[in-house]
């Protein structure tokens, strides 16, 4: 007899959903407005972080109806080793030329603010005419340092969460939802 094996469905592995396929959609289309306003007539060099802002940002870029530049910047996170907030670090560098331009900084979650307060200062070096950051969640922590978004999609309580580019373990950035990892699968100790 012919037996099919269970497909993998990352859905298995979430506790709970914290935001829907149809709400990320319809509150993307909002920010979109509220971009396409706050840049009306201005030419915009999007700059994502990479690997979490991916799905964001392709998706928020086609709600816009400015002209924009879009390029990435690879930093590595404390958390993808063991060593609890470490500096974090850019290793892979911009190519487009910031001076005098319109800078938006998209990131997927802004969390203690390490990375896109670094982030900012590196770009506010280069001499921009404006810089901005938008991110899809801003998650409620105690921020280790003084930074807000300007532009944010949804604000979430203090959980570890998954989906719709962000990861755990480079996993489950394939899920259409944002949801909460079960926790038997969470974190390891020491990134809590
Ligand atoms: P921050 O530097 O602490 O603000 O954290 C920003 C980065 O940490 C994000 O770009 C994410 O890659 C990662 N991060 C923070 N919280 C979460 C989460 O709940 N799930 C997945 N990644 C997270
Ligand atoms: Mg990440």
């Amino acid at each position: 007899m012919h037996t099919t094996k269970p497909a993998y469905n990352p859905l298995d592995d979430i506790d709970r959903i914290l935001v829907d396929e149809i709400t990320i959609k319809n509150r993307l289309k909002e920010l979109g407005q509220e971009l396409n306003e706050a840049y009306e007539g201005r030419d915009v060099a999007v700059i994502a972080i990479i690997n979490g802002a991916i799905i964001f940002v392709a998706d928020l870029i086609r709600e816009l109806s400015i002209p924009l530049q879009l390029d990435c910047i690879r930093v590595s996170s404390y958390r993808d080793n063991t060593k609890p907030m470490q500096e974090p670090e850019v290793i892979d560098k911009i190519r487009l030329e910031l001076k005098d331009r319109h800078v938006l900084i998209i990131d997927d979650i802004l969390d203690s603010g390490n990375t896109l307060s670094r982030v900012s200062q590196m770009f506010q070096a280069m001499e921009p005419a404006s810089l901005k950051t938008c991110v899809l969640l801003d998650k409620k922590t105690k921020r280790s340092v003084d930074f807000e978004a300007d532009f944010v999609g949804f604000r979430i309580p203090d959980e570890f969460v998954v989906g719709y580019g962000l990861d755990f373990a480079e996993r489950y950035r394939q899920l259409p939802c944002i949801g909460v990892l079960r926790p038997e699968l969470q974190n390891p100790p020491e990134w809590s």
